[in-house]
């Protein structure tokens, strides 16, 4: 077949390029909270009726595209983890959709959720807890591949070309996680991760444990992978300066729900939403080769109990009553750019 009629019979591949990889429609998480010793038993007697539910994500709708780096920010305790679980698959949405190239998970076959587990993995903080101690760096990045008859040949070449990848020398590859710090020890996660050939990666807060100067390191690497393995990543953070040079576009979590989503550069130097502008303000600093941001002001109310109306009104220097009763839409407000404030009208 020609190369023209190959196309022709193929149209949805122009459609897949611009088709979101990965969508979450209208997702809420809701947990019941957790109760301590003592309420329970409270519970238990009919003493105390449990406590309310937290809702750690609240309607968020989110689209990824293939190759893209979508930044996902906001304070601790907002929801971005459970977000990110829910998009990597590994807790279910209370309510809502999560489509995995266009279809949806709760309609998948097993297989081929199965499929799409393998296809997102996830890259945590703390790559200690993540890593058997009684494993060698060798038998962790072996052991997934293995178990999904991913490797065709030999194992040795196999793990050592994602642990090069990884900036990991397979030369230390019989030695154990505790002998290395706490960057080596991130690399081998994400050789471990990329060992079963993922497309997508969900990195919550992958690089926030490690030094500073290792955080670049690690970044540089995500950026690298994106380019050698066409990966595409949503990457977690509660911190604006480590999302800020890796991602193409930026979405901003406050209790639960998105507020404003735009492309990198128009949420640094454009943002709308008050919340983000509060993210924005920068510690003054004499070397500038990483922005440092100070923490917003106020405190973070709990999500037990969210502030009616908008979430942020609180906070927000230019709350009116309008603010106080009514939750602002996510709407758009320049191409590519949603915001959900009642300042834009
Ligand atoms: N398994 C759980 N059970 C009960 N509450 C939870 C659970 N996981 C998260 N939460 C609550 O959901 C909210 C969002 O948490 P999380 O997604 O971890 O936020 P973030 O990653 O932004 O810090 C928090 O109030 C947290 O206490
Ligand atoms: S809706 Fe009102 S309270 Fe919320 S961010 Fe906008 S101005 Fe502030
Ligand atoms: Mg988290």
């Amino acid at each position: 077949m020609s190369a023209s009629l190959q196309q022709a019979s193929n149209p949805s591949a122009t459609e897949m390029a611009a088709a979101p990889v990965l969508e979450l429609r209208n997702v809420t998480r809701k947990f019941g909270a957790r109760p301590d010793l003592a309420e329970r038993i409270a519970i238990g007697l009919k003493l105390a009726r449990p406590r309310s539910v937290v809702h750690a994500v609240d309607g968020v709708d989110l689209k990824v595209k293939v190759g893209e780096v979508l930044g996902l920010v906001g304070e601790s305790g907002c929801g971005k983890s459970t977000l990110g679980r829910i998009a990597a698959g590994i807790l279910p949405p209370s309510s809502g959709s999560v489509l995995w190239k266009g279809q949806d998970r709760a309609s998948m076959t097993q297989r081929q959720r199965h499929a799409a587990d393998l296809d997102i993995q996830m890259i945590f903080q703390n790559p200690m807890a993540a890593l058997n101690p009684r494993m060698t760096i060798s038998e962790i990045v072996a052991e997934a591949p293995r178990a999904h008859r991913l490797i065709d040949g030999p194992e040795e070449p196999y793990v050592d070309r994602y642990l090069k990848m990884s900036g990991f020398d397979p030369a230390m590859k019989r030695r154990f996680s505790h002998q290395f710090s706490g960057g080596q020890r991130q690399r081998v996660n994400i050789a471990r991760a990329l060992a079963v050939q993922p497309e997508f990666l969900v990195c919550d807060e992958s690089v926030a444990a490690l030094d500073v100067s290792i955080q670049a390191q690690v970044i540089n690497l995500f950026m690298d992978l994106r380019e050698t393995l066409g990966l595409t990543y949503l990457f977690v953070s509660h911190d604006l300066g480590v999302v800020e040079h890796i991602s193409d576009r930026v979405a901003i979590m406050y209790l639960g729900r998105i507020v404003e989503e735009a492309g990198a550069e128009d949420i640094f130097a454009r943002s709308n939403h008050p919340y983000t502008q509060a993210l924005l303000s920068e510690i003054p600093r004499i070397e500038t080769t990483k922005r440092r941001f100070s923490p917003v002001k106020g405190e973070l109310p709990s999500p037990l109990s969210p502030p009616s109306g908008c979430h942020f009104h609180p906070r927000c220097p230019h709350a009116t009553k309008r603010c106080r009763e009514e939750a602002p839409l996510l709407r758009e407000i320049a191409p590519g750019h949603r915001s959900a404030c009642h300042l834009n009208g």
